[in-house]
């Protein structure tokens, strides 16, 4: 692996705590957007393969929305991951990611970070932290999946796009201090492999769902969920284990399988 900035593959195997995640790397100063590159790799590849990029020129955010991928600042990843269960479970990666990674962050020291459903991290009601999983399935099996981590690390304010300045927030801004790219991402995949090894034995959110009650930032908040063009709104209440909100409706409970999720009444979140 050539040196991604201050990412190197010395730096970054000596940080490594894992036995697969990140153990093989593909690593470019640009790419269009790791998900991309990971699923063009993923048939032939190894689970674990780490595709890395100092900048993408068109990162994908979900709902074919745009990920700011400027270089030199934050960190753009993808992971192939070949976990053998049904694909209906897959989604609930994006959910066993976004805790990992928050955990990663308070080993880190960064604290205050909480997580959103579907797949987002927040910090003081800004989004840190955005993940995409896609997947390819044969049957009823997943063939593989990609999880795909955008993480914002050492932008300011200024860095971020206009229509973002007012939501997106990032380690820097959180906590003052200009943040080791290497060591956030090791720290992260150490976390990741932890808890996806978890996950796989269960194909099922229920060894986490205790965690996510603790970093939810929905929990007992009036909320409008987006949907295939409508709008459902009610108070959260939690996930269930397969990864679906529940959310508390007029009409009595209802469980949403994806879309946005905004916090009424406290500016967008
Ligand atoms: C979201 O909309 O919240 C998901 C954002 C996911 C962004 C990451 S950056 C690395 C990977 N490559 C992409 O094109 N998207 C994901």
């Amino acid at each position: 692996m050539a040196p991604i900035g201050d990412i190197s593959a010395e730096r970054l195997g000596g940080l490594l705590r894992t036995g697969f995640l990140g153990r093989h790397i593909l690593a470019e100063e640009l790419l269009e957007s790791t998900n991309l590159t990971a699923a063009a790799l993923a048939p032939a590849s190894e689970e674990g393969l780490l595709v890395l990029a100092d900048q993408q020129s068109g990162g994908r955010g979900r709902n074919g929305r745009k990920w700011a991928s400027p270089p030199g600042r934050n960190l753009y990843f993808s992971l192939v991951l070949k976990p053998c269960c049904h694909p209906s479970a897959v989604p609930q990666l994006a959910i066993v990611a976004a805790l990992s990674i928050s955990r990663a962050l308070e080993r880190l020291g960064v604290m205050g970070a909480g997580v959103k459903w579907p797949n987002d991290i927040h910090c003081n009601r800004r989004k840190l932290c955005g993940i995409l999983c896609s997947m390819s399935s044969l049957g009823d099996r997943a063939e593989y999946a990609i999880a795909g981590i955008g993480l914002n690390v050492n932008m300011e304010e200024l860095d971020f796009p206009e229509s973002l300045r007012c939501t997106a927030t990032s380690l820097l801004m959180e906590t003052g201090r200009r943040m080791d790219r290497a060591l956030v991402l090791a720290e992260a995949l150490n976390s990741l492999e932890e808890d996806y090894s978890l996950w796989k034995k269960h194909c099922s959110l229920s060894p986490f769902m205790e965690r996510w009650d603790g970093m939810d930032v929905l929990k007992g908040k009036t909320i409008v969920a987006e949907h295939g063009g409508g709008i459902v709104a009610g108070r959260a209440d939690g996930i269930e284990a397969s990864g679906l909100l529940r959310l508390e409706t007029a009409d009595g409970l209802k469980l949403i399988s994806a879309g946005d999720t905004h916090i009424v009444n406290q500016g967008q979140a």
